[in-house]
Formats: structure tokens, C-alpha cells, sequence
């Protein structure tokens, strides 16, 4: 598989589920301590090496493109009072050589429909997936640890965890035909099944690689499960035309922040780990 360069963030949901806070800030933009979610998913495929980071945006999304764009006034005062340290974080959220690239998804179709809204600025090559609202904090980042499967194997990539088996209608659920290894080949995938008819209680939360390929299977793709037009099924065509799919157990705690409850538990931890409050 070629080295990744590309990671796309499909950010054009309505964060339904974190109403009223954002009714006018986008979800991405909520904080965790100090910095917005969109922030920590950016550090993290920077980290894992990726230069371009492609944004699936819509309407009432504009706040994520400023927080990416310089701002040279707030600079300038910053610099004037000499707090260098602010400065530095500020500049430190545009790193030279990273390109911001954002697309608009004209309606929320779906997650399957965002990322194939990507396929301009993608092309052919394989390319990473990062929900924002799951934050994960982990020691080597889940992007790094995925793209190292993916340079291993060849094909997909899945980041999955076990959840509770009453969960199982939250995520697309993969079968990996029982196969309790860190890593196993994803034989089929369903998305959000009821406890009764899942292949297992292994969960996608949020991190993908994906080869080139996948759009191909998104393009005819028509509404699935809930109406929309799902990245899930776009991933079972390719399994059933032949494309190599892996699920990885990421190490790493992950905080559904598209949650009330995961951004509370979020700040809480990560503002006792990092920021000693
Ligand atoms: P979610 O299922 O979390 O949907 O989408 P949501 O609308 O953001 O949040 P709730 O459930 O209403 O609170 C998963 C990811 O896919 C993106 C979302 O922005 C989120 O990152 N997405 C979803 C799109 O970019 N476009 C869509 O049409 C749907």
C-alpha cells in the first residue's frame, strides 16, 4: 500500500444529540478543555504523518475553516504583549507543509455520501477516515496504529472495540467469524444491528483506512439503515467483491463526544491527565 498522505474528516452532521450547545457552533467546535474536537483529530493524523486533511462540511460549518485559517490581527496583539506562549499555540494549529482542503456535502445525506464527496481531492489512493466526535486518547495515535496495520496487510483498515452487547444497534458491527485476534479480516459488516442479530459486539468507532477503491462502492450505493446513504454498506460491497478489510483493536480510550456524557467524561479526564485541574 503506498504511504497515506490524505485524511478526510466528514464533519457536516447535524449534531443532533448535542442540541442546544450546538445549534449555531458545529460539534467539532465544542471543547474539550482547551482545545475543540476538531483540533485533537487534526493533531492526530498530523502526528501519524499526513499532510493533506480534507473537511466534509456543510451548512453552519464555517467556524472549523476559521479555526484552520491564520489570523494574522490576534497574531500581531499576541506578539505585541509578548505571550509567546499563546502565539506559539495559535501558529501550532497551521504547521507548515499541511494542507486544509474543504469540500461542501450540499445536503446530509449520509456518511457513505461525505466520504464519497471526497473522491475529487482523493483519487485513487488509500486514505484515512477520522470522526472528530470520537476523541481518542491513546499513547501511539489511532491513525498511526491503523495506518501500520494497513502497510502490514495491504487492503481496509477498521478500528473497532468491543461494546456492550445491548450497544450494538449504535455502530456498524463487523464479523470477523469469531476470530478474537488484535487484528482479524472482516468477513461481512452490518450497520447498527439489533443485539439479537449481530455477528458480534465488535464496533467501528470512528477510525478507517481506506483503499481507493471504496468509492467505486459508494457511488450507486442507495439509503441503508436510517434513510442514509452509509459508509457500512459501501465497506460489505467491497468485502463481497473480493477487497481485503481488517478490523484493528486500537489501544486507546475513546469519548463518544457526539455525546453529552462523552464530552463530560472527556474533560474530565483528560483535563486531570494533561492539565493537572
Ligand atoms: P453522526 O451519526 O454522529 O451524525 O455522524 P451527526 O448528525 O453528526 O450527529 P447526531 O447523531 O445528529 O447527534 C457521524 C459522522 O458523520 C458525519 C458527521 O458530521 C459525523 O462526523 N456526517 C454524517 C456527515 O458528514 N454527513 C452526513 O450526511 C452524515
Amino acid at each position: 500500500m503506498n504511504p497515506v498522505r490524505i485524511a478526510v474528516f466528514p464533519v457536516a452532521g447535524l449534531g443532533t444529540r448535542c442540541l442546544p450547545a450546538t445549534k449555531a457552533i458545529p460539534k467539532e467546535m465544542l471543547p474539550v478543555v482547551d482545545k475543540p474536537l476538531i483540533q485533537y483529530a487534526a493533531e492526530e493524523v498530523i502526528a501519524a504523518g499526513i499532510t493533506t486533511l480534507v473537511f466534509i462540511t456543510g451548512r453552519s460549518k464555517r467556524a472549523i475553516e476559521d479555526h484552520f485559517d491564520l489570523c494574522p490581527e490576534l497574531e500581531s496583539e499576541l506578539a505585541a504583549k509578548n505571550k509567546t506562549d499563546v502565539l506559539k499555540q495559535l501558529r501550532d494549529i497551521t504547521p507548515k507543509g499541511i494542507n486544509f482542503v474543504y469540500i461542501r456535502q450540499p445536503a446530509p445525506l449520509g456518511l457513505g455520501h461525505a466520504v464519497l464527496c471526497a473522491e475529487p481531492v482523493v483519487g485513487k489512493e488509500p486514505f484515512a477516515v477520522i470522526l472528530p466526535d470520537d476523541l481518542i486518547d491513546a499513547q501511539t495515535p489511532v491513525t498511526k496504529q491503523l495506518l501500520d496495520v494497513a502497510a502490514a496487510n495491504g487492503g481496509s483498515v477498521l478500528g473497532v472495540e468491543d461494546v456492550a452487547p445491548q450497544d450494538t444497534n449504535k455502530y456498524g458491527i463487523v464479523d470477523t467469524g469469531g476470530s478474537s485476534l488484535g487484528t482479524a479480516r472482516v468477513l461481512d459488516m452490518v450497520e447498527k444491528p439489533h443485539p439479537d442479530k449481530a455477528p458480534s459486539t465488535l464496533a467501528v468507532v470512528g477510525r478507517y483506512v481506506l483503499s481507493g477503491d471504496i468509492f467505486d462502492h459508494l457511488r450507486d450505493l442507495g439509503k441503508g439503515a436510517g434513510g442514509e446513504i452509509q459508509l457500512t454498506d459501501g465497506i460489505t460491497s467491497m468485502i463481497k467483491n473480493q477487497g481485503r478489510v481488517f478490523s484493528h483493536r486500537f489501544e486507546g480510550k475513546r469519548y463518544d463526544c457526539g455525546s453529552k456524557a462523552g464530552l463530560f467524561e472527556a474533560t474530565v479526564d483528560l483535563g486531570r491527565k494533561y492539565h493537572g485541574l
